[in-house]
């Protein structure tokens, strides 16, 4: 590319850093893409493919960093003096020249600061280390990686078919089952994941900041019997919670539905569990919000298909909506994570990230209408509200 063109992108980089685009909004996200696309424009073509090549051991260094139990080490430091490498290698057991390779791993990637030979500092990157989201590191290495190496091969072996079977999925032929019985076997990986899931949107808004929310409470059934809404798959009730914090107005009751082992310790103020399979109909009948967040893109068409059905069987058709959060992919220009979750969503489960038409025809298959979609970011989830088509 020619300097021309990289001054040009410096430029429009400096311009959106000045009119306050550091936030977490539109311009934060751009700001982002302008710079991805600055390093594409400064690298040559040889080092795009060797930064890309590279990028399975830095991942593989930074799970042995988080299993060795680094950051908080660097976290709980004394911020001046930092620690050695034979300090973390005493406090570790692990090697001092093992620690060194990897540490300089954990420097390059800016997850902490090395200002002096062989000592490390934590950042700010180190101390988020630390918190519920870098439970996400080790959990979804383990659960997607077996996996992920074998895809490639799983779709030699199956004619380059669009993965569309969860009971076929690449993780079950590579590892014998899929992502939620996977996790149900491994304990310690549930309650990673169920740590991280709780985390991993924070700073982004939340999705009844972007929806407009008087489109569910007016003319919601006010009677404390009434279930106002219901978060199917719900977790550990994050989201509920969030929810029921930010508007203790709402009228009704919140319902927070799992799979068992996920629910049945749950105990929050304000919201009632209930141990619930989506692949059975739903017990809950004329709610006047069934929200689901990030559960569709698990699944494949089909199976997406039965649980929507199992919704609508519940459904009281003038009062009763869908409210779907999860990524709408734009046509062109999809953001990286986005792309890459839809491989790993393929990988785990067969399950797929759908782009807007996609998410029209799978709901009008099952007789549902899309209401109205709304993004405030675009690297966060939609909200789609769907009702039934009456027509
Ligand atoms: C990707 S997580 C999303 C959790 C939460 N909605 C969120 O957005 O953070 C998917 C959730 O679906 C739940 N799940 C998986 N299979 C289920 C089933 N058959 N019935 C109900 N929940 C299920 C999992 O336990 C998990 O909590």
């Amino acid at each position: 590319m020619s300097s021309t063109s990289i001054l040009s992108l410096a430029d429009q980089i400096k311009l959106e850093a000045t009119e306050g685009s550091l936030d977490q909004g539109h311009g934060h996200v751009r700001l982002l893409q302008l710079i991805d696309e600055l390093k594409l424009a400064v690298e040559t073509p040889t080092e795009t493919i060797l930064r890309l090549i590279y990028q399975p051991p830095e991942n593989a260094a930074l799970r042995t960093v988080v299993d060795l139990g680094i950051f908080p080490l660097l976290v709980n430091a004394s911020q001046k003096e930092g620690l050695s490498a034979s300090d973390l290698a005493l406090q570790t057991g692990a090697d001092r020249g093992l620690v060194i390779r990897l540490m300089r791993v954990m420097s390059s990637l800016g997850l902490c600061e090395c200002t002096e030979t062989e000592v490390y500092r934590a950042t700010e990157k180190t101390i988020t280390m630390t918190k519920p989201i870098g439970d996400g590191v080790p959990c979804i290495y383990d659960l997607t990686l077996p996996a992920l190496a074998k895809l490639p091969e799983y779709l030699r072996q199956h004619n380059y078919t669009n993965p569309e079977e969860y009971s076929t999925s690449p993780m079950q032929w590579a590892v014998g089952k899929s992502q939620f019985e996977w996790l149900a076997e491994n304990k310690k990986h549930q309650s990673l994941f169920n740590s991280y899931m709780s985390s991993r949107r924070e700073g982004k808004p939340n999705w009844f900041d972007v929806y407009p929310m008087d489109r569910l409470t007016e003319g919601a059934n006010s009677h404390p019997d009434a279930v106002f809404l219901v978060d199917i798959g719900g977790n550990q009730g994050h989201d509920l919670q969030a929810l029921s914090t930010k508007r203790s107005d709402l009228p009704g009751r919140l319902v927070l539905q799992d799979l068992p082992k996920i629910v049945s310790n749950v105990d929050k103020s304000g919201i009632e569990t209930m141990s619930y399979s989506f692949l059975d109909p739903q017990p809950i009948k004329n709610a006047r919000t069934y929200y689901f967040r990030a559960i569709f893109h698990d699944w494949p068409d089909r199976i997406c298909k039965k649980i929507l059905l199992n919704t609508v069987s519940a459904m009281n058709a003038s009062y009763s909506r869908i409210i779907i959060v999860d990524f709408v992919l734009p046509d062109m220009k999809v953001p990286r994570m986005q792309a890459a979750m839809d491989i790993q969503m393929m990988s785990i489960g067969a399950g797929v990230e759908r782009s807007k038409k996609q998410w029209e025809d799978l709901l009008a298959s099952v007789g549902l209408r899309v209401n109205g979609i709304w993004n405030a970011h675009p690297g966060m989830e939609s909200i789609i509200e769907a009702v039934l088509n009456e027509d």
